[in-house]
């Protein structure tokens, strides 16, 4: 392909964009060069400084990040401490499912399951009356308030920070338990916007909706006796076996927890639960500076593990229910979705954005790990690892590699601040997102918000990325050439060669990793075999707590959080994911 084009591409993007955006952006160069003329591209300006990288207090990776996870189960068990509350529809025709001791519809708020797996569970253990398995569908659009983080999970430390919030103003570590209270006091509070539920995640497995009232919204579509599920099948007239006719009742009931970890993995990952719409237009995250500045100071220092929502000032709070007041007054349970209303499609926006970069980093951070004699990979041919990580940038940036960008030439020196690349940096940076500016004045607060996390969390991999790239073209690591490293005239270089700049590449490039702390990266290695499951370990069935049966669930052990020095804290604090097994013998532990 003729090297002309890309300059041509960008210049006609940019008339475009100029055509469209005179209104509200200024032209900023004078002196406009063909291929980086209009507003896309501001030459020279300070702000693109490959030096300098994202303020120490900024959010943006967090709200990114967090958005992009939404109604994903495995970046929510791990970061349980929901930053987000965001209104929702439960479209009509959707099944939900409730398990209790009698048929009767109950006649005040209860909680029901999206996933019929889950309320079978609930209604385990209730001997002789068997089980009642209520099916509703429901009759019209509901409205619901969604809660991120592990939300439905009994335990200190976090998890119910968000709703504490809602419905006390204040956070009530002493209700953790106190799942009735709970639901009276949401619903109560949720009435003056006429709330039908509060969608929550219960952590690995499933999600669950408060339902405040079965008299509207919902119908019933049946009530069904189940067979007690420790009870085996007989004959009908049978006597049922005794122990000493040999039968032998199952020693654990893991088989009947595993329905439940294993309808979980069904939402894993992106899109998720796809059974409620959320309306990222009205999103609130605690996670928003302006919104919310008193959590600035409490999570400083802190990993993001430990970050919460308790501790927030008075004002801020108000702030919060001044929120949750606009986003709901108005918002009615027959717009089915915010996309039919025109705005943005955030949420795949951000999708798209992931997706561009998480296979495309790790297997940068894979090849440059070659240079650590500990790394299952690695390799003394320093080379050959340049030439394969400067492949992978050129990958990454093939697409925003402006042809007016070239090193200034040998005996001007070394750029240290690599400025020739600026322009590529801008342009990885804001292509993506630029062309939403003219949209910017109908956008909601929430949405400002969205922009500026995909910007400033777009701008920080375009930055690490092109720094690097800027770095291998001036070390003369360019695979279309020989190696020819800059200032060797004879381009005679021994593999040692390239080393400290191979380190420092992997430095970068793990220090962008784990500032955006995509849990998408963290996976079983080596992966499972056909008899297991990759677990990310939850409340309640941690290394060592015991598989509780479902009456005793809620008081068992680890349902608040493993205190100090119990063997459970590690993975309390820090949980990873793990195999576990799927078949007899079941094991939540390691197999
Ligand atoms: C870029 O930032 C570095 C580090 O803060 C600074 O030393 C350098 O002068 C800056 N370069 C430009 C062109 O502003
Ligand atoms: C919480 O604060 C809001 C706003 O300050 C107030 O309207 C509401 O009544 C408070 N709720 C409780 C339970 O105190
Ligand atoms: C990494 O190691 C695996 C085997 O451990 C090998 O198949 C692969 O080619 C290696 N890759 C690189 C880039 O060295
Ligand atoms: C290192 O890799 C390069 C590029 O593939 C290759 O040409 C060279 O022979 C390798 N060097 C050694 C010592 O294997
Ligand atoms: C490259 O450098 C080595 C060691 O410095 C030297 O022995 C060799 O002759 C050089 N090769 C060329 C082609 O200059």
């Amino acid at each position: 392909m003729p090297r002309r084009i890309p300059g041509l591409v960008v210049a006609s993007l940019a008339l475009l964009a100029t055509s469209s955006l005179e209104v509200q952006v200024p032209l900023l160069s004078s002196e406009p060069t063909p291929a980086i003329r209009g507003p896309l591209i501001e030459v020279g300006a300070g702000q693109w400084n490959l030096s300098v990288g994202p303020e120490p207090d900024s959010t943006s990776h967090l709200v990114f990040d967090t958005v992009a996870s939404l109604l994903q189960r495995w970046p929510n068990t791990r970061y349980r401490n929901g930053h987000n509350v965001v209104p929702g529809i439960i479209p009509v025709g959707t099944l939900i499912y409730h398990g209790r001791e009698t048929q009767e519809i109950p006649n005040g708020p209860e909680w029901v399951a999206m996933d019929p797996e889950l309320s079978r569970g609930f209604c385990v253990g209730f001997g002789e009356s068997g089980c009642w398995h209520l099916t509703f569908v429901s009759t019209r659009p509901l409205k619901v308030l969604y809660f991120d983080g592990s939300s439905g999970a009994k335990m200190a430390g976090g998890s119910l920070d968000t709703q504490d919030y809602v419905a006390w103003n204040k956070s009530h570590p002493e209700w953790v338990l106190n799942e009735r209270k709970r639901i009276a006091d949401l619903c109560h509070w949720g009435k003056k916007y006429n709330l039908d539920g509060l969608f929550r995640y219960v952590h690995l497995f499933f999600s669950e909706i408060m339902v405040c009232d079965f008299t509207s919204g919902v119908q019933l579509v049946s009530s069904i006796q189940l067979n007690p599920e420790s009870e085996p099948w007989f004959r009908s007239g049978d006597i049922p076996p005794t122990p000493t006719r040999g039968y032998v009742p199952p020693q654990s009931s893991l088989w009947l927890e595993y329905k439940m970890v294993e309808a979980g993995t069904w939402y894993h990952f992106y899109p998720g639960e796809g059974r409620v719409k959320l309306d990222l237009t009205r999103l609130i995250s605690f996670y928003d500076t302006d919104m919310f500045p008193s959590l600035i100071p409490l999570r400083s220092g802190l990993d993001r593990l430990q970050h919460r929502v308790a501790g927030i000032s008075d004002r801020d709070v108000q702030q919060f229910h001044q929120r949750l007041d606009e986003v709901l007054q108005d918002y009615h349970s027959s717009e089915s979705s915010s996309f039919t209303s025109g705005s943005v499609d955030w949420r795949t926006l951000y999708q798209v954005t992931r997706d561009r970069y998480a296979d495309r980093l790790q297997i940068l951070q894979y090849i440059l790990s070659a240079t650590d004699p500990t790394a299952e990979n690695y390799s003394k041919n320093h080379t050959q690892t340049a030439s394969n990580a400067m492949y992978r940038l050129q990958l990454m940036l093939t697409t925003y590699a402006l042809q007016t960008a070239r090193p200034p030439t040998l005996d001007t020196g070394v750029d240290k601040d690599l400025s020739w690349a600026s322009p590529v940096y801008q342009y990885c940076a804001t292509t993506h997102t630029s062309a939403l500016y003219p949209f910017k004045a109908s956008f909601t607060k929430s949405e400002h918000l969205l922009l500026s996390a995909l910007e400033g969390t777009n701008r920080e991999i375009c930055r690490v990325i092109v720094r690097l790239w800027a770095e291998g073209i001036e070390a003369g690591v360019d695979p279309g050439l020989p190696l020819w490293p800059i200032g060797r005239g004879d381009g005679n270089v021994t593999d040692e060669y390239w080393l400290p700049m191979l380190k420092h590449w992997k430095n970068d490039v793990e220090g962008l990793m784990s500032w955006l702390e995509w849990s998408i990266w963290l996976k079983c290695r080596p992966t499972c075999d056909m008899e297991e499951i990759c677990y990310m370990p939850t409340w309640p069935w941690f290394k060592n707590t015991p598989w509780p049966t479902f009456d005793s669930a809620p008081r068992a052990k680890g349902s608040l959080a493993p205190g100090l020095g119990d063997p459970d804290e590690e993975e309390w604090r820090n949980p990873l994911p793990r195999c576990i097994r799927r078949m007899e013998p079941f094991d939540w532990r390691n197999p």
